[in-house]
């Protein structure tokens, strides 16, 4: 049905502009979250990781709902959790339109959003108003364009600062290919200075001497396996509670003879999808399994779910298979996972 009929409608919105289609998509889930009695849908098998309790394994990916607008509507559709953002410390336009381009041939799409948000600020009092949600929110930050590379540190405490109390986790994004020179923060130097920083922050913000709340890692599917591994020692040495694996890749794998292989950005959905799973299995043999891991990159079936459980993810999250198979699959997902 989605394939059929929906699909095709949203493909020619705005002369087939993916970001058209995106946006109105977002305010149509934004009307559904009026209707009441949404969030006390079954889901499927709970589970806890790095302490807090989910509904499902199956969450919302980073980028989808950046400024948190719908956030009344995503669990209707079968999410155990959801990440907004990035989010940055200053609101931000992001990169010259189009910036995000469908290869559906592949079921794949280019994005170089370049972080488009409303700013921490902004994303805090919409938080605030919400009250409750029903189920945990991790909140990806990122930095500011305008925040020259050395002062990132600083970028991100902010945001942090501003967003702690709202969320359940928190996601550190050092893997988007759209930010100049961000990637360069997963080197083992930049990123224990970051995540060291994050961590004391988290824990002067937490009361009573409690544990800050949990801090993950975001990376990019194009690191070598020793800059994943010299990774991985940092986030351990830093007490880092799990690794979100991946990000949008910049390599073009199976996709080079598509016309819109040239485009600059992120690759993300079925091209992924190997890519994934092997980072995934790589972590977590790594680690002996010792830290959490949330596997995204190319589900579009629930057996690419189950994959990425099965070398080592204790959760998944998705976005580019919502465009092409629907909000159905969420549900065929919760369905399948033992
Ligand atoms: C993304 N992704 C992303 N990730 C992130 O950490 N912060 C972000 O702001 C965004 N923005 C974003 C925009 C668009 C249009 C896409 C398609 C993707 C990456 C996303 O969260 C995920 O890691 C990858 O897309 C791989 O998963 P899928 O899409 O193959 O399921």
């Amino acid at each position: 049905m989605y394939r059929r009929v929906v699909r095709p409608v949203l493909f020619r919105l705005g002369r087939g502009d993916a970001e058209v289609a995106h946006e109105r998509t977002l305010q149509g889930l934004r009307l559904l979250s009026r209707a009441p009695g949404l969030s006390r849908l079954p889901l499927g098998p709970e589970r806890t990781v790095f302490g807090v309790r989910f509904p499902s394994p199956v969450g919302l990916a980073a980028g989808m709902d950046k400024n948190g607008i719908a956030l009344r509507s995503w669990r209707a559709l079968g999410f155990g959790f959801v990440e907004v953002g990035t989010v940055t410390a200053h609101a931000q336009p992001g990169n010259e339109k189009p910036r995000l381009f469908r290869l559906v041939e592949h079921e794949a799409v280019i994005n170089r959003m370049g972080f488009n948000n409303l700013g921490s600020e902004a994303l805090a009092a919409r938080l605030a108003a919400y009250g409750p949600l029903g189920y945990p929110l991790g909140i990806s930050i990122g930095k500011s364009k305008i925040t020259p590379i050395e002062d990132a540190v600083e970028d991100y405490v902010t945001s942090l600062r501003r967003l702690y109390r709202y969320g359940d986790y928190f996601a550190v994004n050092v893997s988007s290919p759209n930010t100049p020179g961000l990637r360069s923060l997963q080197d083992a130097g930049h990123l224990r200075e970051l995540l060291t920083a994050l961590h004391d922050e988290a824990a002067a913000l937490s009361v009573g001497g409690m544990a800050g709340k949990p801090i993950l890692v975001k990376i990019a599917p194009d690191l070598t396996a020793s800059a994943i591994d010299e990774l991985l020692g940092v986030c351990t040495e830093v007490g880092i509670a799990g690794i979100i694996a991946t990000n949008t890749t910049i390599g073009r794998p199976g996709v080079s003879d598509h016309p819109l292989a040239g485009e600059t950005g992120g690759l993300s959905g079925r091209p992924l999808t190997e890519i994934a799973a092997k980072t995934v299995a790589h972590i977590h043999a790594e680690t002996g399994g010792a830290l959490p891991i949330i596997g995204v990159g190319g589900i579009l079936e629930p057996t690419d779910a189950v994959r990425l459980i099965d070398a080592g993810a204790s959760l998944v999250q998705l976005y580019t298979g919502l465009i092409y198979r629907g909000p159905g699959l969420v549900r065929r997902i919760n369905r399948s996972l033992p």
